[in-house]
Parts: structure tokens; C-alpha cells; sequence
């Protein structure tokens, strides 16, 4: 079994690429390792499976149709899980132009070659930005009408989703699009809130954090967001959209997560608090149900097991790297 993983060398792509390596399988990743953070930490993701000649590394940006391309036709993967996408909700606000480049136009030239290439299902990572602002009506069901986006990434993850509706509907291969929910652990994105709150928290430095304390999100434990993508690998069905949330009831207030960080630490945090920031939305939780009742989805990672998790190996791996590289 062979699988092409877009944007593999990325926190959510590495941990899928280890898992699909350790059950035996073949897996082809293309990634660009562009700057958006330090392209040396995604560069150590991939260190480790390096050796291993079950798989395969091609540097390329996903709107280079050659390359990616060529890619698809080295690779003859029977599936395509696609995670390389412009990620953040800020900075989308500061160049929405490019995220619909690489969200929306990159989708359809990886979609078009794997289709080409003969790709017998498709996994595709959306994101619960996609919901916008929903506050009023918790928890999120796949089957809610969409309001407006509340930032260019969110309209251009809605946007992917509809491509990948229609690439199901003109060509038959079943489609799978997975909503994350603020997904953390070991080798997280280092401009995501928790890795930024134990960065400035373990050198002593002040913490910025945006609103009132009480905006709340539904983080999810890595471990169990690739289970999930495992199990929508394994179980293509038609067109289908899930969240892979945590399942828990409610969500986390950031003060509750900066107080679960400080025990986790044994650390006070000094906390400057600025305002709500443009395309923040006030509050996620997903609706599991779907996924759990097809996909089997079961999470059962903790908030408190989830960040003894990333501390140790936040301590373990990234205390001694250069500055520049940390953040
Ligand atoms: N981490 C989360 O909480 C979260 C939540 C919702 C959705 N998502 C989605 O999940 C996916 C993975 O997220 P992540 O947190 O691992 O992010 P990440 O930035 O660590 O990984 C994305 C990878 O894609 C690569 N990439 C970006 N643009 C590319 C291009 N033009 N060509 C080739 N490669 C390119 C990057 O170099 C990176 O390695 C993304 O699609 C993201 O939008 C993540």
C-alpha cells in the first residue's frame, strides 16, 4: 500500500508519515519546507524516517504542476493524503492571496495529478475554521449551514472542500475532508498557542495572550488526530466530512490553559493581555459523532496527559536550539 502525504515534513504530516511507515507501508512525501517557520524543524520531522526504503522525500511547492506531477507519477500512490496548505488563521489576514494559491489552487493540481496517476481515495485536511464565528451554537455538527468565514484560511478551507466535493462527483474517487480541531503535541507548529506559551514560559519571559481569558478552543491530542486520519485512510466512503475533535463536553478557556500549563510547568506565567485579535473566533468544540460512528474515532488523550506530553518533549528537543529556531 502506497500513500502520497502532502506537506508530510509538517507537525501534523510527520506523525502521520511514522505511523504509516511503522504498519509496514510505503509513503511518498512532497513539501516545500518553505519559511513559514524555521524549514530546519521540519527538515528534523523527516530525520528520522530518512534511512527507511519505504520512503520517499521530493522538495516541491504543490502549484508546480510539473513537479508535482512527476511526484504523482513516481509515486502511483493507491492513496493521497493531502495536509500541505498555508496554516494559521493571522497571518491568512495578512496575505490572503497567497492562502488561496497554495489552500485552494494547490488543491486542485494535487488532486488533478493523484487523479491522474491513477489515486484510488483521497484524505484531505480541513479545519474547523471553516465554521467561523459560532459561539451561539455549540457544539459544531458537520451538517451545520456555514456562515461567513472569519478569516481568508477559513473561506479557503471551505473553498478546498468544494473542490474536493466536486473532484468526487466528476471522477468517482471517494473524498474524505477532516476538520481538525487545534491539534497539539510533540513537534507542533511553534507559532500555535501552546508551543508559544511553554517557549516564553520555560525561558522566564512574559506570555502574550489575546482577549479576555474566557475565548475557548477544542484541543486535540495528536495522537488521536492520527487515528482518526488513519481511519478515514482505511474507510473511504463517497464524499464525507468530518470533525476530529477531543470529545469533551466543553471546550478549554485559554486561562484554563494557562493555568493547566503553569502546574504542567511549575512555572507562574506573566501574561500581557492584548485585544481579541482580527479572525480569532471566539469559541470551537466539534461534534465527534459522525466520525465516531464510521470512522470508529475514539479519542482519549487528556488536556493534562496531552501537555506532560509536549513539555517533555518540548525539554528533550528544543531547549538547546538557536534562538532564531525555537520561534
Ligand atoms: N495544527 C492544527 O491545529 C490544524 C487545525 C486545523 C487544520 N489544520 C490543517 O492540517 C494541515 C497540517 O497542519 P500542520 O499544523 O501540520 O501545519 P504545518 O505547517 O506544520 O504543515 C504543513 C506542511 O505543508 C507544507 N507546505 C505548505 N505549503 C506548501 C506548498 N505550497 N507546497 C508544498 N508543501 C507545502 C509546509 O512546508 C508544512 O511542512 C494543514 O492543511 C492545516 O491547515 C491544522
Amino acid at each position: 500500500m502506497t500513500t502520497a502525504v502532502t506537506g508530510g515534513a509538517g507537525f501534523i504530516g510527520s506523525h502521520c508519515v511514522r505511523a504509516l511507515l511503522a504498519r509496514g507501508e510505503r509513503v511518498f512525501v512532497i513539501d516545500d519546507l518553505n519559511n513559514y517557520y524555521a524549514p530546519e524543524i521540519k527538515k528534523e520531522n523527516l530525520t528520522p524516517f530518512l534511512g527507511n526504503p519505504n520512503f520517499t522525500f521530493v522538495q516541491a511547492d504543490i502549484r508546480d504542476r510539473a513537479a508535482v506531477g512527476e511526484f504523482f507519477a513516481a509515486a502511483k500512490p493507491a492513496r493521497l493524503l493531502h495536509l500541505a496548505a498555508r496554516a494559521g488563521v493571522r497571518p491568512s489576514i495578512e496575505d490572503p492571496a497567497l492562502y488561496y494559491d497554495v489552500n485552494v489552487t494547490g488543491t486542485s493540481v494535487v488532486l488533478e495529478a493523484a487523479r491522474r496517476a491513477g489515486v484510488k481515495s483521497a484524505v484531505l485536511a480541513s479545519s474547523s475554521s471553516v465554521y467561523g464565528e459560532r459561539s451561539d451554537n455549540q457544539p459544531f455538527r458537520e451538517s451545520d449551514e456555514l456562515g461567513a468565514s472569519s478569516s481568508p484560511y477559513g473561506a479557503s478551507k471551505r473553498l478546498m472542500e468544494i473542490i474536493a466535493a466536486e473532484w468526487r462527483e466528476r471522477t468517482g474517487i471517494p473524498a474524505t475532508c477532516l476538520r481538525f480541531f487545534t491539534v497539539y503535541g510533540p513537534a507542533q507548529r511553534p507559532d500555535m498557542a501552546i508551543h508559544k506559551f511553554v517557549r516564553v514560559m520555560e525561558k522566564g519571559e512574559a506570555l502574550t495572550a489575546y482577549g479576555n481569558g474566557e475565548s475557548r478552543r477544542d484541543y486535540t491530542y495528536i495522537a488521536d488526530t492520527v487515528r482518526g486520519i488513519l481511519a478515514a485512510l482505511d474507510n473511504p466512503r463517497d464524499f464525507r466530512v468530518y470533525n476530529l475533535g477531543s470529545g469533551r463536553e466543553k471546550s478549554v478557556t485559554l486561562k484554563d490553559l494557562i493555568a493547566l500549563i503553569e502546574k504542567t510547568l511549575g512555572v507562574r506565567a506573566r501574561i500581557d493581555w492584548q485585544p481579541f485579535q482580527p479572525g480569532d473566533v471566539s469559541a470551537t468544540l466539534a461534534d465527534i459523532s459522525l466520525a465516531r460512528a464510521e470512522l470508529g474515532y475514539d479519542p482519549t488523550t487528556t488536556l493534562e496527559e496531552g501537555l506532560e506530553e509536549f513539555v517533555k518533549w518540548y525539554r528533550e528537543t528544543r531547549l538547546d536550539l538557536p534562538r532564531e529556531i525555537q520561534s
